[in-house]
């Protein structure tokens, strides 16, 4: 594997903010044909990805919890880039449900027990590099699945005649999230191909991710795997979620597990798919639409 520097990971970062300010609120055309349509059909979906968008705030939070020494890098990019590309998603999204008469979205700003645990044992220097690994394999795990669904989520505007909304929230967002995935990518890369962590550290962190994996956004709450179940749905996963899997996890499996007996993907993803559309099929659709 090619070897990758500090300066080459900054240098991403940089060229990510000069080429995509904030998308600003002004430049959205907020025109919805038929609010009704897209009130029944996507309430669920828009609520989730306005609620995830703004939890970037605890994001934050839960990467200064488990990297208390964060790299120089680390930090431009949550600081001076992404954070701000992600809140202004969220802003944007939360607007467009406001104006469709929708309840506005309730982030969850508060760091989870796990998370805080990890902090914890993360004061020891050992146990940082195996925080940094999972913060990375987390993160592209996240910035894939936003690209997956924003992707997908085009699409079905496309079908219901809903351009504005495509043209001037979806697109512009979801020609941001690439990069995103990119920087964890390249800093998961990074990571494994410097050598950092010992065998004993990369079990830990196997074992941490295997017991605690997660689809962004469900909080270990039932209610919020049956709306990510939701999701998934809407966008038409459910019918492939091997493939959908395979497209969340495939970097996880290649670098974290090195391809171990020919694995796509780590079973823990489609596992938490099944799980989330099960419930959702239990559970019935996000409450916001009635
Ligand atoms: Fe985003
Ligand atoms: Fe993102």
């Amino acid at each position: 594997m090619a070897r990758i520097t500090d300066a080459q990971l900054m240098t991403h970062v940089r060229k990510l903010g000069d080429e995509h300010p904030p998308i600003r609120m002004e430049s959205v055309d907020f025109t919805v044909n038929d609010p009704h349509r897209m009130r029944t059909t996507f309430a669920g979906v828009l609520d989730y990805l306005a609620r995830v968008e703004l939890e970037v705030d605890r994001n934050v939070l839960e990467l200064l919890t488990i990297m208390p020494n964060a790299s120089a890098v680390d930090r431009a990019f949550y600081h001076d880039v992404w954070w701000d590309q992600e809140i202004a998603h969220g802003k944007i999204l939360d607007e467009l449900k406001r104006r469709i008469h929708l309840p506005e979205a309730e982030p969850l700003l508060e760091v989870g027990y796990a998370v805080k645990a990890l902090g914890a044992l993360a004061r020891f220097e050992p146990i940082q590099d195996v925080a940094r690994c999972i913060y990375y394999f987390t993160g592209a795990s996240t910035e894939r699945q936003a690209v997956l669904a924003y992707n997908s989520f085009a699409q079905k505007l496309t079908q219901v005649g809903e351009s504005a909304v495509r043209e001037t929230i979806i697109n512009p967002i979801k020609r941001q999230e690439p990069g995103h995935f990119a920087f964890y990518r390249l800093s998961a890369e990074k990571l494994m191909a410097d050598e950092v962590l010992k065998p004993w550290q990369l079990f830990l962190a196997r074992t941490v991710r295997a017991r605690s994996y997660e689809l962004v956004g469900t909080h270990n709450d039932p209610r919020y795997q049956a709306q990510m179940g939701e999701v998934v749905t809407r966008l038409g996963f459910d019918e492939h979620l091997h493939e959908y899997a395979k497209e969340i996890g495939r970097l996880e499996a290649k670098l974290l597990w090195a391809g171990r007996q020919g694995l796509d993907f780590p079973p823990y993803v489609l596992k938490a798919l099944r799980e989330s559309v099960d419930a959702y099929r239990e559970r019935g659709a996000f409450a916001g639409t009635v």
